[in-house]
């Protein structure tokens, strides 16, 4: 797919995006020795393994294994296919785009671009109508919220009247049943009549980070049910990796993210000049959803509804984020229901304070328990430590352990020993579970995994020689001659290598010098490749760690064959004697050999 854009052409995106300018936007690097060095934003991880290259242009993770240039960085972040990441990168670097070579987009990109014009132009008509004569009860209702027109603006809120009226106009805009059906902006019964989805409702466009509008959310006007109604899952909107007023939020300056339920709740507060409040669009939190919060922000202040509903929301979404390792707290309104009426009720300033005094994820589960047990009850004393031991148990910082458990000892004369062995018996066994989950994942048997964690140290080691000889060959015409030499793609053992192999070698063969970024941008497994090309290796003679290298793999190789010729079935007895002998006569060395063997060691890593 890469090749669908002249090589010059990506060349240029990528000289214009510098990969550290452009993950610096998403990631936190700091400098470490000639990389620059993060927080991985593709795993959790508290020790940063992701390394970006600023002469190389690459990025790799040590932890998980990704790596790429700037356009795998994008596509991964952004969740964009390699068309449209080059898309959005050539736009920011004002690069034109070339011709495009025949049909070549990819169908789902192509129908979620349709989807985004048929919201567009659904969104402008909602507007359109809000203003018209049409749209006077809605007009009325949104002064009843107290939304200014600034607001409306702002979050591009509009009217759904009565009848097929948006079909009707996205018809004369061109678009057919079939497209607009497509979207969800329209449905069919069972007679196959087609018809609005959205009807006399207030309408909350949905936009995504890249100022999309991916679907919409629509609210009755008076006490009829559904009260919300939502675009259905459609190429363009995924409930679960979009968060409503994310597109504002991101460019607010807190340090956090205020978590709330709901449409208006976000649109109350950015009102209020809260402008870090986004919410899940009518579902729980998702993983994907605290991922998304993670990658752009350390904390979260949770301010779901105060009803129970909400609370036990709460619970969950503690749990997504803190998994993440996001800093969690939580706010809790008194006798307000949600955070748009408690604005309404004690203005924007107090709450501000709510989020000054919001308390962290453990005070609150502390607090929720103590509501929940009467500790002056042996039988419930019980419960409540043990429940609070369990939460202690998840505390990575044995300092914060300690003043927790301290205070719950005070708190209930149980002794804080009594406490940490009742941790250490939960994490023992939690332990236990993680090791067994980890042993019958190796059994169910994932062969590369298992490879890779010592099954086999010999292919191990061989595979690390390839990627030095690989990452040499890059970088050094010289080694590339001499391994050209003796060895070819068909001899490296994975299946990227030899891919790698190849392209190095067809760009060498023609006298060229490789351009790593360009290369990665085509492998098919240009994750391995950048994990490869993005190493500085400290090697004081490439030629002479060449000649070593290539020594091993060459020995390596031969053994693989033996092994190959004395299992075949294809062969006698005698035949396959006559192959181990000739095989022990020229491969198996004296201990000189050994010696040389143990140093060359250093090359492997
Ligand atoms: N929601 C939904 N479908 C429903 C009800 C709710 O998708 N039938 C989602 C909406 O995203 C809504 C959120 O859940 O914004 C919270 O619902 P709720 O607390 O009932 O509504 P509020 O946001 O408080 O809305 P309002 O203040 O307009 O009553
Ligand atoms: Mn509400």
């Amino acid at each position: 797919m890469p090749q669908m854009f002249p090589e010059s052409f990506l060349q240029e995106v990528m000289d214009k995006n510098d990969v550290v300018d452009t993950i610096s936007r998403y990631v936190q690097l700091k400098r470490s020795g000639t990389s620059m060095k993060g927080l991985c934003p593709f795993h959790r991880e508290k020790t940063p393994s992701f390394h970006v290259s600023a002469d190389k242009q690459f990025y790799h993770c040590f932890g998980c294994g990704k790596g790429g240039n700037v356009i795998s960085f994008v596509m991964q972040m952004e969740n964009l296919d390699f068309i449209e990441a080059v898309k959005l990168l050539a736009e920011q670097a004002g690069l034109t785009m070339p011709e495009p070579s025949g049909r070549t987009d990819s169908g789902a990109a192509e129908r979620r671009r349709l989807i985004y014009k048929i919201n567009t132009g659904s969104a402008r008509f909602f507007y359109d109508c809000l203003l018209s004569e049409r749209g006077e009860a809605a007009r009325r209702y949104i002064t009843d919220r107290r939304l200014t027109q600034n607001t409306v603006n702002k979050f591009g809120l509009g009217f759904a009247p009565e009848g097929s009226r948006l079909l009707a106009r996205l018809r004369e805009l061109g678009f057919s049943d079939d497209e607009i059906l497509l979207s969800g902006m329209a449905v069919k019964n069972d007679s196959g009549s087609i018809y609005d989805r959205f009807r006399n409702r207030l309408m909350f466009p949905i936009i995504d980070v890249r100022k999309n509008i991916i679907g919409f959310g629509g609210r009755v006007m008076d006490d009829s049910v559904p009260k919300y109604l939502n675009s259905p899952e459609t190429a363009a909107f995924s409930k679960s990796y979009n968060l409503f007023g994310l597109n504002f939020a991101k460019s607010a300056k807190d340090s956090f993210f205020v978590l709330v339920e709901g449409y208006m709740d976000v649109i109350s507060l950015h009102q209020s000049g809260i402008t870090s409040a986004v919410a899940t669009l009518g579902t729980a939190l998702t993983p994907e959803q605290a991922r998304i919060i993670k990658r752009m922000r350390q904390e979260a202040v949770i301010a779901y509804d105060s009803d129970e509903a909400g609370q036990n929301a709460t619970k969950r979404a503690i749990e997504l984020l803190a998994d993440e390792d996001v800093t969690v707290k939580v706010l809790t309104m008194n006798d307000c229901k949600d955070p748009d009426e408690y604005i309404k009720a004690n203005g924007a300033g107090a709450f501000h304070e709510l989020i000054n005094n919001a308390k962290l994820q453990i005070e609150y589960k502390i607090s929720k328990l103590q509501e929940k047990y009467n500790i002056s009850v042996t039988d419930e004393k019980v419960k409540y430590v043990s429940e609070l031991a369990a939460e202690f148990a998840k505390i990575k910082s044995p300092v914060e352990r300690e003043i927790y458990v301290g205070k719950t000892a005070r708190e209930t004369g149980v002794s804080a020993d009594g406490i940490f062995s009742e941790i250490d018996r939960l994490n023992a066994a939690s332990e236990r579970k993680n090791r067994f989950d980890h042993a019958s994942r190796g059994l169910r048997g994932n062969p590369s995994v298992g490879r890779l964690s010592g099954e086999n140290p010999e292919r191990e080691n061989a595979l690390r020689a390839e990627k030095t000889l690989l990452n040499l060959i890059c970088f050094d015409p010289q080694v590339f001659q001499m391994t050209a030499a003796s060895l070819s793609s068909g001899d490296f053992e994975e299946g990227a290598h030899r891919e790698l192999y190849e392209r190095l070698s067809a760009v060498r063969n023609s006298g060229a010098e490789p351009d790593a970024r360009l290369i990665v941008a085509q492998m098919s497994g240009s994750e391995a490749a950048a994990g490869i090309l993005i190493q500085e290796l400290n090697i004081e003679d490439n030629v002479l760690a060449a000649r070593e290298l290539i020594r091993r793999l060459t020995a390596y190789r031969k053994k693989q064959k033996l092994l190959e010729t004395v299992t075949s079935g294809d062969l006698s007895q005698s035949q396959k004697l006559d192959e181990m002998r000739e095989y022990l006569r020229k491969e198996v060395g004296t201990n000189e050999q050994h010696e040389q063997h143990e140093q060359s060691e250093q090359y492997g890593e």
